[in-house]
């Protein structure tokens, strides 16, 4: 039994700081203030669909859907065991939105209304450049901390935390397509 468990926690702590290597971001949440300031932005009314890019252990993803309950939204997470959890999560909250253990960057996005996405610098500078050829014109684009290289934001809200954090609100131009 105890063998067992001690298997368990190896496994989970192998396979989680394996694709936090891997991908370069751990799975650390979105919560509090940061949360709050990000589901904010979304009008509640959306239908979207909504993509969350890297949804974690699905914290921010089933407030999207409490927001939005009219809305289509789509976790991508790859990390198997923050992706099995937000599964869990998402089923025991009742709420309208689904997760794909996908890499984000081979999802397509074409038909996104809005993107959520707490990543890192790297990641950020790749979707720059997806995002410039696959979102329409007024897809909005919310990102947490990083900005979006390249790109000018419509609204920049500072977060009333202990990091006063920053949401950025990006706006698809037409002329972009
Ligand atoms: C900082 S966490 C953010 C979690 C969640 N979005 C939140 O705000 O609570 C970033 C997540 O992105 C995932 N991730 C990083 N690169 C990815 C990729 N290419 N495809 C899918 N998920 C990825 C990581 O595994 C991690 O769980």
């Amino acid at each position: 039994m105890e063998i067992a468990l001690f298997i368990l926690i190896i496994f989970v702590i192998g396979s989680i700081g394996y694709y936090t290597w891997a991908y370069g971001i751990s799975p650390m949440p979105t919560l509090g203030q940061s949360l709050k300031g990000v589901v904010e932005q979304i009008p509640p009314y959306t239908a979207g669909p909504i993509y969350e890019l890297g949804s974690g252990w699905g914290h921010l993803l089933v407030a999207l859907a409490k927001h939005c309950p009219q809305a289509k939204i789509v976790g991508f997470e790859i990390s198997p065991i923050p992706y099995w959890v937000s599964q869990l999560w998402v089923k025991l909250s009742g709420v309208q939105a689904q997760v794909e253990r996908k890499d984000f960057f081979e999802a397509d996005l074409s038909q996104a209304v809005w993107v959520v996405c707490y990543l890192y610098p790297g990641a950020m500078q790749k979707l720059a450049n997806k995002f410039h050829t696959e979102l329409p014109a007024g897809c909005r684009i919310i990102t947490h901390t990083f900005a979006l290289p390249g790109w000018v934001p419509i609204r920049t809200i500072q977060l009333n935390d202990l990091y006063r954090t920053k949401v950025y609100v990006y706006e698809k131009k037409a002329e972009w397509k």
